[in-house]
């Protein structure tokens, strides 16, 4: 079933935290698309989005605005590495509830990340998605992201391994590659 109704794509704020935390709980009890199979526990949810929210990292939520106080249908986020050689790198993460899929969401929210991630300074960002999303990858290219490389195994879900493939987009003004 398809979902059409208006839909807000924002920076998340710490009243997002149980909508995200849901919206990321159902996205990861499907098995199919995310490196965890269920979500954190909601504590840990909150410490993360408060650091989101207080460094003002890329991480946007899609919002419908037509339930009541807005339900939380997807997120992204392109989270900084922390080691000093990769702090131009952040790694993509990204999900649509199933009835919200297909109608351009992702494509929007993942626009907003790389605007934002652009403007804070980064260069590139990555991520890693199963090879058979062929609706994820799809995405990524559309937006200008290329291949990279594929990893053999590069995940498992109870004890069936499954290729990834990984991605990169790199900002256009960002300097030499030596
Ligand atoms: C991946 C995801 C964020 C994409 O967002 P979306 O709003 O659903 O994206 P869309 O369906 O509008 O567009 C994706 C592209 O795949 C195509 N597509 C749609 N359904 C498809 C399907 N079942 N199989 C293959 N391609 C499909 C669309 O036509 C579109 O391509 P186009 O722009 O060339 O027409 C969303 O589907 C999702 O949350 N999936 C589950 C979680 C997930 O995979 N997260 C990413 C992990 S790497």
């Amino acid at each position: 079933m398809t979902t059409t109704s208006p839909v807000l794509i924002r920076p998340i704020t710490m009243d997002d935290v149980p909508g995200f935390h849901a919206a990321l709980d159902t996205v990861a009890r499907e098995q199919r698309y995310l490196a965890q199979v269920a979500a954190p526990p909601v504590d840990r949810i909150e410490g993360f989005v408060h650091e989101s929210v207080s460094k003002d990292l890329v991480q946007f939520v899609a919002v419908a605005t037509s339930e009541a106080g807005g339900q939380v249908v997807g997120w992204a986020d392109v989270l900084p590495e922390w080691a000093q050689a990769l702090a131009h790198t952040g790694s993509l993460g990204m999900g649509l509830l199933p009835a919200w899929r297909g109608q351009g969401l992702g494509a929007r929210l993942l626009q907003a990340c790389v605007d934002k991630a652009w403007a804070k300074g980064l260069t590139r960002i990555e991520l890693s998605a199963r090879a058979d999303n062929t609706r994820a990858i799809r995405l990524y290219e559309r937006l200008g992201f290329q291949h990279e490389g594929l990893k053999r195994r590069g995940m498992c879900f109870d004890g069936v391994y499954h290729d990834t493939v990984s991605m990169g987009l790199l900002r256009p003004d960002a300097g030499a590659t030596a």
